[in-house]
């Protein structure tokens, strides 16, 4: 894995602070979103920011914080412990997924156990499962008529989808709804939620 960004100069091992690795695969408005809201914070250091497309967004968000970021393969993630060993050589507390579309393998489970959070686009177990990922999601929401949707939070486990929920939010359906209102809603409420939810599930509030 080759490094597209320098590390910080000076790592903060010292400190109290719970160090996070963002996990994510597209353009990254959540992986930006939680690193400005982190900025400054006594309590959460975003460490790295990694990725398994190369010309991955979030990537570049990283790089312009400032923060380590790396893409890696299926090799790195599914075929050997590369991905494992960078973070515990980081020192990475807890992983968050910020729009990341690989299942996780049975060795980031294990030594992360409990301390895995992702956020998925519809009010879980609606919507979840292999294939549902963001358009398809809302998709299949406005295809149903359903009359509200929203976000989940929750704790990751071996199955897509199915970990313990730590938090929902919901916004309702209009009938002029379209694809694109609804994914503008959902994202609202991605940022006012996801940041905050994972600074209360670290600080245990
Ligand atoms: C987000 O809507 C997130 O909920 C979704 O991917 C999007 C990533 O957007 N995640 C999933 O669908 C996971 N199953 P972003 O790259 O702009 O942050």
């Amino acid at each position: 894995m080759r490094p597209i960004s320098r590390p910080k100069a000076m790592k903060t091992t010292e400190n109290n602070k719970k160090r996070i690795a963002l996990f994510a695969s597209g353009s990254g408005s959540n992986v930006f979103n939680i690193i400005n809201y982190f900025e400054g914070s006594e309590i959460v250091e975003v460490t790295i920011v990694l990725s398994n497309k190369k010309n991955a967004g979030a990537l570049v968000h990283a790089e312009k914080a400032n923060i380590k970021a790396l893409p890696f393969n299926r090799h790195d993630f599914f075929e050997s412990n590369n991905v494992l060993r960078l973070l515990k050589s980081e020192q990475i507390d807890y992983i968050i997924l910020a729009g990341f579309l690989w299942k996780i393998p049975e060795n980031l489970i294990s030594n992360f156990e409990n301390k895995i959070l992702n956020i998925h686009p519809s009010l879980l177990p609606k919507y979840g499962g292999k294939g549902m990922f963001g358009r398809h999601v809302h998709e299949s929401v406005l295809a149903n008529k359903e009359k509200e949707t929203g976000i989940t939070i929750h704790l990751v486990n071996e199955k897509y989808d199915d970990g313990k929920i730590i938090k929902q939010a919901t916004c309702s359906i209009d009938e002029s709804e379209t694809l694109l209102s609804l994914q503008e809603k959902i994202s609202k409420l991605e940022k006012e939620n996801f940041p905050i939810t994972i600074e209360q599930f670290i600080t245990k509030k």
